[in-house]
Order: structure tokens, then C-alpha cells, then sequence
């Protein structure tokens, strides 16, 4: 299963450039592992359609249940808010990122993750997302967007996300899967 496809959640130091070269690596199998999910960038390039990603922050893991499940949601759910950006300027950045370090709302989270400094996706010692606005840039226009959550939804329908620790994703691997690791 090979498909390039552009990210659509944004983390600077994802192997997206590289991952078709590791794709060629992973042996086929009949279930592919990958537990430290991330921005998901050998997702499109695993060896089985069936898979399991897991990663240990919750909203990263409902957000990319919601791109699998609900792909006009998240558009949505984007479109306002970059909306709000335009019209308002960059200071609702930080109200989105307030309500983001409280309520835990994937959808502020897909939308830090593509307007913060550098896609430098990054939590203080309490577990806060603490990094910047992106002053140059005005985030990804929602009908691109819109076209990347379409193709992923489709790329990642037979994938079960998990909110997991590595270890215990790593538990369920079974003779002939095939798994990465970071
Ligand atoms: C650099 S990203 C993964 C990159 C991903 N392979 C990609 O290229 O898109 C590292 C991920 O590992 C997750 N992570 C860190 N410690 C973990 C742990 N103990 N168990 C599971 N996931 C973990 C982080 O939350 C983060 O999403």
C-alpha cells in the first residue's frame, strides 16, 4: 500500500519525507503496528491495510478517529476557526489554545498543530500546549485542508487508533505482524 499524501496534521520532525523509503523495510503482514503514531506519516505507507496506531495523547488519538469517522466535522471544525483568525486576528490563537490546555477538544488541537511556530507541537511540564503563533503565516486555507482530511479519512478507514503506551501497544504484536517504532 503505497500513497503519498500530504500531511494533515502538522508536526515538525515527522518522517514524512523519509517514509517511503522506510516503507520498503517493512515486511509484508498481514497487520501493521505503529506505536508511536504522531502526524501518522507511514500510516499511508503500511503493508496491510488492517493496523493498529497508538499513541499516549488522547486528543491526538480522537483526532485521528474523527478524520477516519467524521471527515465534514473536522473540516468544519476548522473552517470556523481559521475563519475566526482571519476576521480577528492572531490573538484568538491563544483563546483556542486556552480552551485547548482545558477542555482537551481535538478540534483545537488540529488547528494549534497547523498555525503554531513551526508545527513545533509542544506541552510545558504540566502538560500544557505552550508553543507560539506563527505570526508569517495564516495557517492552511480550509479547501486544502478539506481535500487532505478527505483523502486521509479514506487512507485510514482500517485503522484502530488507541490511546496507548508504546509497551503496551507493543504487547499485542503477534508472530508475522509487521510493526515501527520511532
Ligand atoms: C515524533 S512523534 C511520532 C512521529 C511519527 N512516527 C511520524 O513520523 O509522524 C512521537 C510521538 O510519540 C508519542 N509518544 C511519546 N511517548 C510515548 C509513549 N510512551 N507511548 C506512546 N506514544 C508516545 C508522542 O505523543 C508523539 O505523538
Amino acid at each position: 500500500m503505497y500513497q503519498r499524501i500530504e500531511p494533515v496534521i502538522k508536526w515538525t520532525g515527522s518522517k514524512h519525507r523519509v517514509a517511503p523509503i522506510l516503507a520498503d523495510l517493512l515486511p509484508s503482514a498481514p497487520r501493521y503496528f505503529e506505536p508511536f503514531v504522531g502526524s501518522g506519516a507511514m500510516l499511508p505507507f503500511r503493508p496491510s491495510k488492517t493496523a493498529v496506531a497508538g499513541d499516549i495523547i488522547p486528543e491526538l488519538v480522537q483526532l485521528w478517529q474523527l478524520i477516519r469517522d467524521e471527515p465534514a466535522q473536522v473540516i468544519k471544525a476548522y473552517q470556523q476557526r481559521w475563519q475566526r483568525l482571519q476576521n480577528e486576528g492572531h490573538t484568538i490563537y491563544y483563546d483556542i489554545r486556552r480552551d485547548f490546555n482545558s477542555s482537551r477538544n481535538p478540534f483545537d488541537f488540529l488547528f494549534l498543530t497547523r498555525t503554531c511556530v513551526n508545527g513545533l507541537i509542544r506541552f510545558n511540564k504540566n502538560g500544557d500546549f505552550n508553543n507560539s503563533f506563527h505570526l508569517t503565516r495564516p495557517g492552511i486555507a480550509p479547501h486544502r485542508l478539506d481535500k487532505l482530511i478527505q483523502q486521509w479519512s479514506v487512507a485510514i478507514q482500517q485503522i484502530d487508533f488507541v490511546v496507548s503506551d508504546y509497551r503496551q501497544t507493543l504487547k499485542e504484536v503477534k508472530a508475522g505482524d509487521a510493526r515501527h517504532a520511532r
